[in-house]
């Protein structure tokens, strides 16, 4: 029997229509800025798409065009400016960032309560304290897409492939927080193979196409492939490939996420979900309802 192909468009639509939902029942409609430096071609078709979706959603949108040579201290100005303004709720530096500028020093600029990325160390602090409510929006549509085929992740095994402070970390956290018990792999890990093997649910973040075999999954496990590498499509174009050898994964999974078509649509639509949860947090901030945090 072939695995369950999870549609992720299928699923960010429903996000996205509950988020266009909650903004249209706000006085003024959530900010959503986006930066970007330099002219990595995937970067600027990942904020173009972000972009367009915030416009869909109902959401003010910005995007702030660098130069590859602007330097860090010209992208923390702009993070300031932005912190600084109280119609913008939602802060998103795309990465991956021009050489020589230091992307943990970025991400501490951005204020934790418009931090839409959830890379903030306090935000990515909380997650692993199981309390965030700004996360990593891939983890968070993987998550989604999880368990839209496992509602119930306790006594689980999951393995996560990749260590990123992106993916893999707060994936890893959040899986934890759901109560699976989590091995994270990573470039030194001796047989991920092996460890696979046992896996209920794998995710994969890596980024290097075909990575996951057929034998590497138990058989009805579910796999989630955050990989989308451009690889030639033989016409002089491009196409997405992920980390899994979906026509050999596809025959042994339990479910499967397609690439693309799986995590891509959640990604954004997560990017979505946390500048609402921004606005509404930020508001009821302003209006005294509960404590400052940042
Ligand atoms: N580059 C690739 N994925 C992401 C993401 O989720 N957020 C940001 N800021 N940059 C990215």
């Amino acid at each position: 029997m072939l695995a369950e192909i999870i549609d992720g468009r299928a699923q960010a639509r429903l996000v996205l229509e509950q988020v266009a939902a909650g903004a249209s029942k706000l006085p003024r409609p959530p900010g959503l800025a986006v930066i970007i430096a330099g002219d990595d071609p995937a970067s600027h078709v990942y904020v173009r798409s972000k972009v367009r979706r915030a416009t869909e959603v109902g959401f003010h949108t910005e995007k702030i065009q660098l130069p590859e040579d602007c330097g860090e201290a010209r992208i923390l100005e702009e993070v300031a400016k932005l912190n600084a303004r109280d119609e913008i709720d939602g802060i998103l530096v795309q990465l991956p960032l021009p050489k020589g500028v230091n992307t943990l020093r970025v991400m501490a600029a951005v204020d934790p309560a418009k931090d839409v990325d959830g890379l903030h160390a306090l935000n990515a602090g909380m997650l692993t304290q199981g309390s965030g409510e700004l996360i990593p929006c891939t983890p968070s549509g993987c998550m989604k897409l999880i368990k839209s085929v496992i509602p119930d992740l306790t006594g689980t095994h999951s393995v996560v492939i990749g260590a990123s402070n992106i993916v893999g970390k707060p994936m890893a956290a959040l899986l934890l927080a759901e109560h699976s018990t989590v091995t994270l792999c990573h470039i030194h890990t001796r047989d991920t193979q092996f460890v696979c093997r046992g896996a209920d649910i794998i995710v994969s973040a890596v980024g290097k196409p075909g990575l996951v075999r057929g034998d590497w999954i138990k058989p009805r496990a579910v796999v989630i492939d955050v990989g989308t590498t451009r690889v030639p499509d033989g016409k002089g174009g491009f196409k997405l490939k992920g980390d899994v050898e979906f026509d050999e994964a596809v025959k042994v999974a339990g479910a499967i996420t397609p690439v693309p078509g799986g995590v891509g649509p959640m990604t954004i639509a997560c990017l979505m979900e946390n500048t609402l949860t921004a606005a509404i947090a930020r508001r009821e901030r302003a209006e005294g309802a509960w404590p400052v945090l940042s």
